[in-house]
């Protein structure tokens, strides 16, 4: 089946081209030279009969082998040339002894074909044997072209071992820091002074300047220009440690596809070596192009494996989804360019147009073309603005995709080069029974979950309040749900990810059902350290909470879209809406074993904090000092936050500055006054002055920094982290979760 790559644009190579490998193509190449002669003895028909039958041309061809081929591997490529004829024209070769009639005086005496002779393309009435120099021709030109084709596949195999090796790193490092955890655990357990414990880590700890390094040079800063949730110039870029990831990734794209091509001399299917060129850069690309699809595919989805392997978030690998797929484009348009290049040299737009009626052909031609629609379609400005245009089109341009090259590449045979199409659907198809078997784990009776959803105008905020009593998964914090609202008929299919803000365990009451911000009316008298805190009000999920969850809450921030719907929805009074939940997904970040914790956090991203606060301080944390930076539009918002997580914020490990930056006036509902560890300020958060302030109270102490908000402060807390780093305060860590990818 392979030789069908050389037929497709040579129609006169033989069809019957059952090369052997360990032949090293000899045999191929004698056919080769034997076909350029049409003998007598064949009847004029067609021209597929002409390679079967007839004395002449099989005397021609076994005497070429005998003289020019080592005799391994002989009987079986004989017997596929056989077999070949006999599916094709229902005929049979005559048996290779037919020369045993040849003497060796006699050989020398016959005709020798030169290659000058050959390429008149002669009608001849004898047996001939090429002359030494053509037949080497011929060798070389399958040789090389053969070698080519397996080069081909191999270069592309090098890109899966490259992400072997990306995630193996990924997952030695997830071991690495779960061993760190455990050893900060136990540090807290073992030594009882922090005198003790500092002498303890300082000296049994991991080389620590070489982590710090590379915590401040590779792991923790933007590329470059410290815009990393911030767009640059109108598109985005990861973080450095992914950018040299994905650095390494093109650059050996590139190397790929411009080494390994062995041009020869005197070559019989193309001439010069430009043309030669021309043919392996084409199908090179063209190959590893397909060999990058399953990438493209894996990268992109919700469930994937890697990301429950390495601990890296989805937004990490769809950085990689979207350079794989841009490189592949890339190499799709060469690779198409290249052929019709090649096609249009032959006798210009005629032969374009007779081939774009070949299925294959033209199915490539639209599978390139669609796929820069989808490039051009997925651009930062697009995605943000029409998400759900950018999602659609990007479903059906790829569903569209994956057909065109299926066709595209089905003449080779079911599997030859469909096995890289098939694991695109079978990992998509995967991904999709997982979010539908998410969604019947968090409830079985799935048309069932009814959520109620209260919006305040005031706060600009909707609460969503999601039972949770059929949930198999625990929820966990800092982990997120896709929602999906059913009872909109037109836009059933949208899912929206939003962060637990928190898990309220409350005890039977009459009004269970109800809202938030009504909830926060009963009264909310525990302090953090007394022994009921379990029946408190919207209180967190903790490790060692009694009683079982009831229900998820989200806080979620109405813009133009889905949001925006469901907070008109939710406008009047409190409604209830039919949902699905899918999930949860994502990870905790192992913020238990820090010492000091700082949350820099706008808007709604204090869900955040909110989700892992009662965790952080429960009795197995270790703790003492959290500190949570928030900046806020709304009084009401932080009223409504400060009302219900009262209970816990009154503990003393936790300090929270709250930044008021758009209505200013005090209204007497805030209760922060009461507060002593509240703390409110008037204008956006120095959110450099305030990592620096952490980082220089923990000392040598770990430190976790998580932010949480508009892409600017996330940026500026980031860029501090990367300073604090570089004046030598190694235990900072820096964590981000982020809204948008
Ligand atoms: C992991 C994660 C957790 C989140 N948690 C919260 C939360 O707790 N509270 C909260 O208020 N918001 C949260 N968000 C943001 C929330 O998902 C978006 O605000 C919401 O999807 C916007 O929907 P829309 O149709 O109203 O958006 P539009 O008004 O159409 O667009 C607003 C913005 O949201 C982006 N967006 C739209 N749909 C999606 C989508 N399905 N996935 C990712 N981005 C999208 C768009 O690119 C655009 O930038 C979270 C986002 C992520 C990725
Ligand atoms: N459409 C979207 O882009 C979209 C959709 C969903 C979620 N999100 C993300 O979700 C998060 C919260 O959204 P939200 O709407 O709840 O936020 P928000 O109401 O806009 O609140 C953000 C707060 O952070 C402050 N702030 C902004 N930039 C800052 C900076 N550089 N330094 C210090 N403080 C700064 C703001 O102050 P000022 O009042 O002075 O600006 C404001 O108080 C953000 O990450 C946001 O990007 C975005
Ligand atoms: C093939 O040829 C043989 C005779 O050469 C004939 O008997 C046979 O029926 C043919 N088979 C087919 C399928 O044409
Ligand atoms: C091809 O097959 C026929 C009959 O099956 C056999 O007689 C002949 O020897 C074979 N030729 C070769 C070259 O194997
Ligand atoms: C065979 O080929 C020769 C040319 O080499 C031609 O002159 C002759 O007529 C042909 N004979 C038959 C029987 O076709
Ligand atoms: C779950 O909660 C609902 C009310 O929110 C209640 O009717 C139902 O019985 C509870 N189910 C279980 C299994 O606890
Ligand atoms: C909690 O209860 C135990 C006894 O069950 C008591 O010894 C302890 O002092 C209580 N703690 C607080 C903070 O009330």
């Amino acid at each position: 089946m392979r030789s069908i790559a050389f037929v497709l644009l040579l129609p006169t190579r033989p069809i019957a081209a059952h090369v052997v490998r360990s032949g090293k193509w000899c045999f191929g190449s004698c056919e080769t030279v034997v076909t350029y002669a049409t003998f007598n003895d064949t009847s004029p028909g067609s021209k597929k009969a002409r390679l079967c039958e007839g004395i002449l041309r099989a005397t021609s061809l076994y005497l070429c082998i005998d003289e020019f081929c080592a005799e391994s591997g002989r009987e079986t490529w004989l017997q596929d040339a056989n077999d070949t004829c006999i599916q094709r024209v229902n005929a049979t070769l005559p048996p290779y002894e037919i020369i045993e009639q040849f003497r060796p005086e006699e050989r020398s005496g016959l005709k020798r074909l030169s290659a000058d002779e050959a390429f008149t393309w002669p009608t001849l009435n004898e047996v001939v044997i090429p002359d030494e120099e053509f037949f080497e021709r011929a060798f070389t030109t399958l040789d090389a072209a053969y070698f080519e084709y397996d080069i081909h596949r191999i270069y592309g195999y090098v890109l899966f071992y490259f992400w072997a090796v990306v995630v193996s790193i990924g997952v030695g490092s997830k071991v690495v820091s779960l061993i760190q955890d455990l050893r900060r655990q136990d540090l807290h357990r073992v030594t009882a002074s922090p005198d003790e414990f500092n002498h303890y880590r300082k000296n049994y700890g991991i080389p620590r300047s070489l982590q710090t390094l590379l915590k401040r040079y590779i792991t923790v800063p933007a590329a470059f220009n410290s815009r990393c949730s911030q767009p640059f110039k109108c598109c985005t870029v990861p973080t450095r440690i992914q950018s040299l990831t994905i650095l390494a990734f093109v650059v050996l794209n590139i190397v790929l596809c411009s080494v390994g091509y062995r041009l020869t001399d005197g070559n019989l299917y193309w001439p010069t070596q430009r043309d030669q060129l021309l043919r392996f850069v084409s199908d090179r690309t063209g190959i590893i192009s397909l060999i990058n699809f399953p990438l493209i595919w894996l990268f992109g989805m919700r469930n994937n494996t890697l990301i429950w392997m390495t601990g890296w978030d989805f937004g990490t690998y769809n950085n990689f989804h979207r350079w794989v797929a841009r490189v592949s484009t890339a190499q799709a348009v060469i690779h198409s360019i290249g052929y019709t290049i090649m096609i249009c040299e032959r006798d210009g737009l005629a032969s374009l147009m007779r081939y774009l009626h070949k299925t294959y052909f033209w199915n490539g031609e639209l599978a390139t073309i669609l796929m820069c629609a989808l490039i051009a379609f997925s651009v930062y400005g697009l995605r943000r603005s029409h998400y759900e245009v950018f999602l659609a089109v990007h479903i059906v341009c790829s569903v569209f995709i994956l057909v065109t090259m299926y066709y595209h590449v089905l003449i080779f045979g079911a599997w030859e080069w469909n096995g890289f199409v098939y694991p695109c659907v079978a990992v998509w198809v995967f991904d999709r029974l997982l979010r539908g078997g998410r969604i019947l784990a968090f409830n079985y009776r799935v048309w069932n979950t009814k959520a109620t959803a209260t919006y305040n105008p005031d706060s600009h905020i909707v609460s969503l309040r999601v039972p949770c009593n059929k949930s198999w998964a625990k929820p966990q914090p800092g982990t997120y749900y896709y929602i999906y609202v059913v009872d909109e008929p037109l836009y059933a299919h949208q899912s929206h990810p939003f962060t637990l803000a928190y898990v309220s365990t409350e005890i039977e009451r009459p009004d269970l059902q109800l809202p938030l911000s009504s909830i926060s009316e009963r009264p909310s008298a525990h302090r953090a350290n007394s022994n009921d805190s379990s029946e408190s009000d919207a209180l967190l999920q903790s490790a060692d909470s009694l009683s079982k969850p009831d229900s998820l809450v989200f806080l979620i921030r109405p813009y133009d879209g889905f949001t925006g719907r469901l907070a008109k929805r939710a406008a009047s009074h409190r409604t209830s809406v039919r949902v699905l939940i899918e999930g949860p997904y994502g990870h905790t970040v192992p913020l238990r074993t820090f010492t000091n914790i700082l949350f820099v956090v706008g808007g709604t991203g204090i869900v955040v904090p909110l989700s892992h606060m009662s965790s952080l301080l429960s009795e197995t944390s270790s703790v003492v000092n959290l500190r949570v930076v928030w900046a806020v539009r709304e009084h009401a918002f932080l009223a409504s936050v400060l009302r219900d997580f009262r209970a816990l914020i009154d503990d003393e490990r936790i300090q929270l500055e709250v930044h008021v930056t758009q209505d200013i006036q005090v209204t007497d509902d805030v209760p922060a006054n009461g507060l002593k560890r509240v703390k409110l300020m008037p204008g956006r958060p120095a959110v450099h002055s305030v990592v620096e302030e952490m980082a220089m109270e923990s000392g040598y102490d770990g430190l976790a920094i998580v932010a949480c908000g508009p892409a600017k402060m996330a940026d500026e807390a980031r860029k501090a982290c990367v300073a604090m780093l570089g004046r030598g305060v190694g235990g900072v860590e820096y964590f981000e979760e982020k809204f948008k990818w």
